[in-house]
């Protein structure tokens, strides 16, 4: 299956998300995989079995957010120009969101730009990092301060590289899976609440109906100026809870189920939510083993943090909230007082 991307005026095709086996791909241009120590021993050669290209060759770069910083962009940078890659050349990111993003970003730097493919192989940038063009690197004042909105010419979505992915890798995306759903779709969530993950054509249709919807908010708003921020759902909170931990105790998509079951509970508060509809998220995050609940050893400094996010412009916390299952609302007038009630009972 494939669901094309417009972007901003849905006159022309920009690109395509394929959600199937990895095809085989012809390219008359040089082409550079970017991988990590990890996935290249797991699927680098699969993938290289299906790519026929005028020259290939690999960068590999460590595993690990804490590598997704300038200083490996520079290695990749460098490593292209030794193998003289020109304006023509492609780059294939073959890895989860720290190589998909790290990839892009390299690709619009290399000569001004050269084309890019994601090639995702985590279950979270399969329905949400590899779509959409956000890219970019860490620095040491926060995660993904540093990038470009820079489109990919292809994304090859294929479940099979999901089978070595661990279980808790796996649970990640799901958080994000079911953000999209809850903020936009009721009967994809109800879909959500019975599907079983473990089978391929159920796996392959959750996909596509995330990066579908994914879809239509970048085509949208693909720089972020009003509703792809709506994808930020459980993310103002999850993101305190992963700087308050480090980063170290949760993934991504674990402190964004913590995320959610917070500001479910603001929603809940606001009477924009009601209790039953809170429940029926909480039971799907906790069917799949997300964490649900987070002590909050400090309600002050947890609201304080609040405001180290790049997305508190001029000092107005924004609220992505939830309208029952299936609608959302972006607030930025919710009290100090709501807020740490709420943060209290939690
Ligand atoms: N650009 C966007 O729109 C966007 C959206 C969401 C997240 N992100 C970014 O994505 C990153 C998180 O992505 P992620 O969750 O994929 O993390 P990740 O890329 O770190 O991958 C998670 C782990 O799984 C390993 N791995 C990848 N594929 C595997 C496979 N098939 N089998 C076994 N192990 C495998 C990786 O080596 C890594 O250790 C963050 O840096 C985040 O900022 C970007
Ligand atoms: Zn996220």
């Amino acid at each position: 299956m494939i669901v094309p991307i417009y972007l901003e005026n849905n006159t022309a095709i920009k690109y395509n998300v394929t959600i199937d086996t990895l095809p085989k791909l012809t390219y008359n241009r040089k082409v550079a995989i970017v991988t990590n120590t990890t996935v290249s021993a797991l699927h680098l050669e699969t993938l290289k079995s299906k790519i026929n290209a005028d020259e290939l060759f690999v960068v590999t770069v460590e595993d690990g957010e804490e590598f997704k910083n300038l200083a490996t962009v520079e290695s990749i940078l460098n490593q292209l120009f030794e193998h003289k890659l020109d304006r023509k050349s492609l780059l294939i990111a073959l890895g989860g969101g720290v190589i998909g993003d790290m990839t892009g970003f390299t690709a619009s730097l290399y000569q001004r730009g050269i084309g890019f493919v994601q090639v995702p192989t985590t279950l979270l940038s399969q329905v949400d990092a590899s779509v959409g063009g956000k890219t970019g690197v860490n620095n040491s004042y926060g995660k993904n301060l540093i990038g470009a909105f820079y489109q990919p010419e292809a994304v090859f979505i294929d479940t099979e590289f999901l089978k070595t992915l661990p279980k808790r890798e796996f649970a990640a995306g799901i958080a994000e899976i079911v953000k999209m759903a809850v903020m936009f779709d009721k009967a994809y969530f109800d879909f959500l609440m019975e599907a079983d993950f473990r089978k391929k054509a159920v796996l392959e249709k959750v996909i596509q109906r995330s990066v579908e919807l994914k879809a239509e908010v970048v085509n949208l708003d693909e720089k972020e100026s009003g509703i792809r921020a709506v994808l930020n759902y459980g993310h103002t909170f999850g993101h305190v809870v992963e700087n308050e931990t480090n980063y170290k105790t949760y993934l991504h998509g674990e402190a964004v189920a913590i995320g959610i079951m917070m500001v479910n509970a603001l929603a809940v508060e606001l009477k924009m939510m009601t209790q039953i509809e809170m429940n029926l998220v909480t039971k799907f995050l906790e069917k799949h083993d997300l964490p649900t609940k987070y002590e909050i050893k400090e309600v002050d400094a947890f609201y304080d943090k609040f405001f180290l996010d790049k997305k508190a412009a001029n000092n107005k916390l924004k609220f992505i909230l939830p309208q029952g299952i299936g609608g959302h609302m972006i607030r930025d007038d919710i009290s100090k007082d709501v807020l740490k009630k709420v943060l209290k009972a939690f």
